[in-house]
């Protein structure tokens, strides 16, 4: 048995990648390991969305090197967005990685493993596939996909994305918009359900999308409805949504279908039109806040999540004060916030009034300290109230407490005791709550 590691880097679309990479190679004999030191292949999935994760690839392969001077039997492969980017340019920098796939090529792995057993020159595969080839339907490669966890799953529904948001890189990473056929994705996620996988997460860069590039059908609160009809599946969950396409029939469906989580994670970006238009979102902070508004009305327990980015070129401290006042007003669960950083192939990159990278830092702090506030207090409000979690496993913290999340996608520990497993389903009070997870107790099983 030859051994496999992988380091993810960049979202769950390239988690699920990794888990669809380890199945096309536990299929030629690897298994994963958790340590690179023992491991007879390395493979980076890269993420390119921000300049410090690009960079992070290369000094990863840098130390990479080094290991492979003294195990020069070991293979380094490069997949996902910085591969898809730079495609041949990885070997050119660093010509000990034996081979690099894009976005779309994971299928192409044996085959670039192959070459390199013949000392084939080409190790490059980045081929842009226009025609719907995602690895789960394609019936030429039909891997498992190794998954990480046992009771919750990542299902893509839409590859790619059209947005083309000024500041972004994943429209040139992950090419164009491909939705999945309806029954392609609930034949797998029957299949989940099968095996045991209570929860499902639909993927996609704009779920709320999902069917427009097959001629409309079925949208994703059609899809919605349809994965609900499967026994066995609890929970469902999606992400992202676009503010622009997120309509009332989503509403309505998270509403009224109960195994639909209630959380939506819609960025907002910024607070001020001006940006909001510089950056080609196509809604205003009006228009967003009227969904918002929408949203708690009918679903009024719902966990609403959000992504922030602080400078973009041109934004003036009256530009930056208006998103700390969305944030006020919005009172998010969670932000992920981000400093504006340029990428390849983006317009913004070009835009003139780059904002200087010590006002970045200061309001990215500003940003970060009033969400943690915000975040911690609408944590508090939940001490005293009941949840139901789905336990998910053992705590990082040690083997003594069990981990879960509640349908809003809050994280809880609780004490492990007699007759709770992974997997099941349980109510329990929150005693206590802090910045990033509540503590519960059981009250029912
Ligand atoms: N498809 C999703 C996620 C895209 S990437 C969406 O549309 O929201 C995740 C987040 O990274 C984005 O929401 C954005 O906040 C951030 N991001 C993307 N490009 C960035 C850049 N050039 N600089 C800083 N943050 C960026
Ligand atoms: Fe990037 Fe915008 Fe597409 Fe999201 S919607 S992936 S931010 S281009
Ligand atoms: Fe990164 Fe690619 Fe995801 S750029 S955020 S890994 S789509």
């Amino acid at each position: 048995m030859k051994h496999l590691f992988i380091k993810t880097f960049g979202c769950q679309m390239n988690e699920l990648d990794s888990e669809k990479i380890a199945g096309v190679l536990s299929d030629l004999g690897y298994s994963l390991t958790d340590s690179p030191d023992s491991a007879d292949m390395i493979i980076l999935n890269t993420c390119s969305v921000r300049e410090k994760a690009e960079s992070k690839c290369y000094s990863d392969l840098g130390r990479l090197n080094e290991l492979k001077k003294e195990r020069p039997d070991l293979l380094i492969g490069v997949g996902g967005c910085v591969a898809q980017q730079e495609g041949t340019k990885i070997v050119k920098r660093a010509p000990y990685v034996d081979m690099v796939f894009g976005t779309d090529n994971i299928s192409d792995i044996p085959g670039l493993l192959e070459k390199r057993r013949e000392k084939a020159k080409n190790r490059v595969s980045t081929e842009r596939r226009r025609k719907r080839v995602l690895l789960q339907d394609n019936s030429i490669v039909k891997s498992t996909v190794l998954r990480n966890h046992s009771v919750k799953a990542l299902v893509n529904i839409v590859d790619g994305c059209d947005k083309f948001c000024t500041f972004c890189v994943v429209p040139f990473t992950r090419g164009r918009e491909r939705s999945r056929k309806p029954e392609d994705i609930c034949n797998e996620i029957r299949g989940l359900a099968a095996s045991g996988y209570k929860e499902v997460t639909l993927l996609g860069q704009n779920v709320d999308s999902y069917g427009k590039d097959m001629g409309g059908g079925t949208g994703l609160a059609g899809l919605l409805e349809m994965i609900s009809e499967i026994p066995g599946i609890e929970r469902i969950r999606f992400m992202t949504s676009h503010p622009a396409d997120f309509n009332d029939n989503l509403i309505t469906a998270i509403a009224k279908l109960p195994k639909v989580c209630n959380h939506v994670h819609l960025p907002l970006q910024s607070g001020s039109d001006a940006m909001l238009d510089k950056m080609k979102r196509n809604y205003t902070y009006a228009e967003y806040k009227e969904k918002i508004t929408k949203l708690r009305e009918a679903v009024p327990d719902v966990t609403i999540t959000t992504d922030i980015i602080a400078g973009f070129p041109g934004e003036s401290d009256a530009d930056f004060n208006k998103t700390l006042k969305a944030l006020e007003e919005m009172q998010y669960d969670a932000a992920y916030t981000f400093k504006y950083s340029k990428r390849p192939y983006t317009p913004a990159r070009t835009y003139e009034e780059q904002v200087t990278i010590d006002v970045k830092k200061d309001r990215l702090n500003k940003v970060i300290e009033l969400q943690n506030s915000i975040t911690l207090a609408k944590n508090k409000e939940c001490e005293g109230k009941e949840f139901e979690i789905l336990i998910e496993g053992e705590s990082k913290r040690g083997s003594v407490s069990l981990t879960g999340r509640t349908r809003g996608n809050k994280i809880v520990h609780i004490q492990k005791q007699e007759g709770i497993f992974i997997g099941d389903i349980i109510q329990v009070r929150i005693t206590f709550a802090t910045f990033s997870s509540l503590m519960g107790e059981v009250v029912g099983f």
